[in-house]
């Protein structure tokens, strides 16, 4: 089992997991259901629903960190036809690993999660789309929904109430370009998983050009604990605007690598010491603190940053998905910028010239450097290409391509220029 840490804190949706509680009677005994339950038997509104949700301040855990309260009253309310909600548990960031321990040790906390963002916003069918390649979770999840239309938390008229809600799991097809939204919605439709231009945005001309609010599965298995513990309280749990608690994947160089669920707003240095600090005892150099598509950032400044969204985007980068990738002295920069564009290359899906070339451009230009026949100009032409991509795509694995080479260059630049002048690394390790 991925390691779930507890020492300091006390998580929610990781809280007394051991692995093999993941069914419906053990979640029932942990206070699962009781959120939904207490939602459809009190009365609450679905704009009341939707308040509670807006007041916790939970931001969507998949990347942008957009509002889901304000997300969700993006639906339109009086529509009469169908309108769909769809959780994304794609998970082809390089660095996270989270949402598939979530769908292997908390299933339910989804499903409910779900099942009341689709109470909220008046939908009646939903997708979670699980990535292709972990198909172990897949089937716990099918396994999960069984148990919860069993127990009548699914189907037709839950627990005897007008909410209607029909969930099903929808396997991937394994491309990373799938955990864009709107490729993702083209991909269940049975197309090839090209995102869609936008505006219009999902909220209007989503599934099957309906009306579809998307959340990542972090952001649907948080919704219970908003109703268990209080949207004050679970707000509170962190920083003003950065509610509750975050679930950050941790990985590269440190002693403990796993799952670590924190409030929002702790310390790096104190997510470092839970993952057992920089391995064998060496310097920390770099952190990228949200998953490869975010900029990286310098060991000395990610030790004065928390972990919040707005504190890591003072510190240059983003929050991300909160996979967190830690770099020791002997991690030569070109080599990591090298292997996160050849990521980049390969993934892109060919639609917008910038990407589909420009992505190219960067990878063969930094394996040059790499194979130690880089010229004086180099540097300066990367970040043009990036300038280039950046801001001029369909979608944002354009920017995801450009902002870490420019954060490369800008924060190691004299590794980049060693590695020019002198044909190999500055890195001993390296060299
Ligand atoms: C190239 C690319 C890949 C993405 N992959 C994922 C993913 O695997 N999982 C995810 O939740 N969001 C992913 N996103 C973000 C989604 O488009 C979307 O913003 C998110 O699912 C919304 O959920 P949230 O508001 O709960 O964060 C990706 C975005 C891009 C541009
Ligand atoms: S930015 Fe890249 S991945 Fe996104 S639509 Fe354009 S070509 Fe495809």
């Amino acid at each position: 089992m991925t390691s779930l840490h507890n020492r300091h804190i006390k998580p929610l949706i990781f809280a007394n997991l051991t692995g093999d509680n993941w069914g419906l009677q053990d979640y029932v005994k942990r206070g699962g259901y009781e959120s939904l339950k207490r939602i459809l038997s009190e009365g609450m509104t679905p704009d009341q629903v939707i308040a509670e949700v807006k007041a916790s301040t939970l931001r969507g855990r998949g990347g942008a960190g957009f509002p889901s309260g304000l997300k969700w009253s993006f639906m339109p309310k009086n529509y009469e036809g169908q309108k769909y909600l769809v959780c994304n548990s794609d998970e082809g960031e390089p660095g996270t690993f989270k949402d598939r321990d979530i769908l292997r040790y908390n299933p339910h906390s989804v499903i409910e999660g779900m099942t009341i963002a689709a109470y909220a916003m008046g939908v009646t069918v939903g997708y979670n789309y699980i990535r292709g390649e972990i198909f172990g979770e897949y089937q716990r999840f099918e396994e999960a929904l069984e148990q919860a239309r069993a127990a009548g938390f699914l189907g037709d008229n839950i627990l005897g109430s007008s909410h209607s809600f029909q969930l099903h799991a929808f396997h991937g097809y394994g491309a990373y370009i799938c955990g864009e939204e709107t490729a993702l919605l083209e991909s269940i439709e049975g197309k090839k998983g090209q995102p869609r231009f936008k505006p219009p945005f999902p909220a209007s001309y989503g599934l099957f050009g309906k009306p579809t609010t998307i959340n990542n599965t972090e952001t649907f298995a948080a919704v219970p604990f908003i109703f268990q513990v209080g949207a004050e309280a679970y707000a509170g749990l962190g920083k003003p605007n950065n509610g509750g608690t975050k679930i950050f994947s941790v990985s590269g160089d440190v002693t403990n690598p796993g799952n670590y669920e924190i409030p929002l707003g702790t310390p790096f240095a104190t997510l470092l010491e839970l993952a057992g600090g920089v391995r064998d005892g060496k310097k920390l150099k770099a952190v990228i603190p949200g998953g490869s598509s975010v900029p990286v950032v310098r060991g000395d400044v990610m030790m004065a940053t928390d972990m919040d969204y707005d504190s890591v985007a003072k510190a240059g980068s983003m929050l991300g998905s909160g996979a967190v990738i830690v770099m020791d002295e002997t991690r030569c920069m070109v080599k990591s910028l090298l292997r996160l564009s050849y990521f980049y290359f390969e993934e892109s899906c060919g639609q917008c010239t910038p990407c589909r070339e420009g992505t190219g451009w960067l990878y063969r230009m930094v394996q040059r450097i790499e194979n130690g026949q880089g010229r004086a100009e180099d540097l300066d032409m990367l970040n043009s290409i990036a300038d280039n991509i950046q801001g001029r795509t369909i979608c944002a694995l354009g920017d995801a391509a450009a902002m870490p080479v420019r954060a490369m260059i800008q924060q190691f630049r004299e590794e980049f220029v060693y590695h020019i002048e002198h044909k190999h690394c500055l890195v001993p390790a390296y060299v």
